[in-house]
């Protein structure tokens, strides 16, 4: 497995990190896997030399920080891996997805989400208490919070890397205004900045290739783009005629996919992707990461519900790609609407 550092940092991170929102219990999604199903997924994956992990407290309402924490410590040597874990939206099987504190038109009781100093310190223990772990590698803001100032926010923060719970901040989906803004605050405070941006970016949805991503490179902040296989729709497991008619459990069940993709020409890039990925003899997914990591990205966050679904990922780290053949997958892309920031 290639390495590469976390942005600017010294921290080491395998090309690929596993993305755990696929462990935990099926009662918060249907295509949840549960622990004995997700088991032999993780340590595969640790075998294949993969040490950065991402998940998050609301993921199956803290049992996927659960399950991380417990086979991190069976398979792993603390030292040697990267835990990321993030904060933001309630942590409850009630709340299924849309910015806080709106939770399924709701509200959450107060305080139970969110970006305040009090929130934060809360989420940063009850994370570490799931976990079974000392200290957070990375942690993460889910999202921007407009109701709470960014300077309470990233005193917090910081607050907390001094207290020895986590040892790098990074942010997640924003628009670029908010992230430079962040940073700027912490800068000119002296407070602990970003390390990281994990965003929304794959073959069928490139926006962040306007603002956020130029800015990240410009930076040194690392990109750990999420959903690079846009939920598994970029192998080619939905259907454009019925969307209950998918491969899998989660093609068919994945409401949050039928929100961001399912355009006619997000189909026409699975078909780009599918005649390439024919030609090399690779699949879809292998392609899709290898175009990702051609693309300046230091570590896409994969989903992975089988095992060879792991082997393909990794074998995307060593896939070499021509010019030619980026600019081929790129071509006839539609500019979408801004998703996934809420
Ligand atoms: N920050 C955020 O807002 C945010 C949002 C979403 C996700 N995330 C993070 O990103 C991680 C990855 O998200 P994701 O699961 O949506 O990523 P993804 O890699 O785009 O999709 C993963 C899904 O694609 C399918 N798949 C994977 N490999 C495949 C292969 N080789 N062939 C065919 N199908 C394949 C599997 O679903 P099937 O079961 O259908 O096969 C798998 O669950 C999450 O675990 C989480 O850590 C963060």
């Amino acid at each position: 497995m290639q390495t590469t550092r976390l942005g600017n940092t010294g921290l080491v991170v395998s090309r690929l990190c596993l993305g755990m929102m696929t462990y935990g219990t099926p009662k918060w999604r249907p295509w949840v896997l549960d622990e004995d199903a997700s088991r032999p997924l993780v340590k595969h994956a640790v075998e294949q030399g993969i040490n950065f992990f991402d998940t998050a407290d609301m993921y199956s309402a803290g049992e996927s920080e659960a399950l991380t924490g417990k086979f991190l410590r069976e398979f792993c040597r603390r030292e040697e891996i990267v835990v990321a874990t993030k904060l933001f939206h309630p942590v409850s099987m009630a709340f299924s997805s849309g910015i806080a504190p709106k939770a399924n038109g709701h509200r959450p009781p107060p305080n139970t989400s969110g970006l305040s100093r009090k929130r934060i310190f809360h989420a940063v223990d009850a994370s570490l208490k799931r976990l079974g772990l000392d200290y957070i590698d990375l942690y993460q803001i889910h999202r921007w919070d407009p109701a709470t100032p960014i300077e309470e926010t990233m005193e917090a923060l910081h607050d907390v890397v001094k207290a020895g719970k986590a040892r790098y901040i990074g942010a997640s989906s924003m628009w670029a205004w908010q992230f430079a803004k962040a940073q700027q605050v912490a800068r000119a405070n002296r407070w602990t900045p970003f390390v990281s941006m994990q965003n929304h970016y794959n073959l069928a949805y490139r926006e962040e290739e306007r603002e956020m991503i130029p800015l990240c490179k410009d930076q040194g902040v690392a990109l750990i783009p999420w959903s690079p296989l846009a939920r598994g729709f970029l192998a080619g497991n939905r259907r454009a005629d019925d969307a209950k008619a998918g491969a899998t459990s989660r093609a068919n069940t994945d409401e949050i996919a039928l929100k961001l993709y399912y355009r006619a020409s997000d189909f026409a890039t699975v078909e780009r992707v599918t005649a390439m990925a024919a030609a090399k003899g690779v699949s879809n997914a292998t392609l899709a990461y290898a175009w990702l990591l051609h693309k300046g990205i230091t570590a896409p966050i994969f989903g992975a519900s089988k095992l060879p679904q792991i082997d393909q990922a990794v074998a995307a780290v060593e896939l070499k790609l021509s010019a030619d053949e980026v600019t081929q997958l790129e071509a006839g892309y539609e500019p979408h609407p801004v998703l996934g920031h809420s």
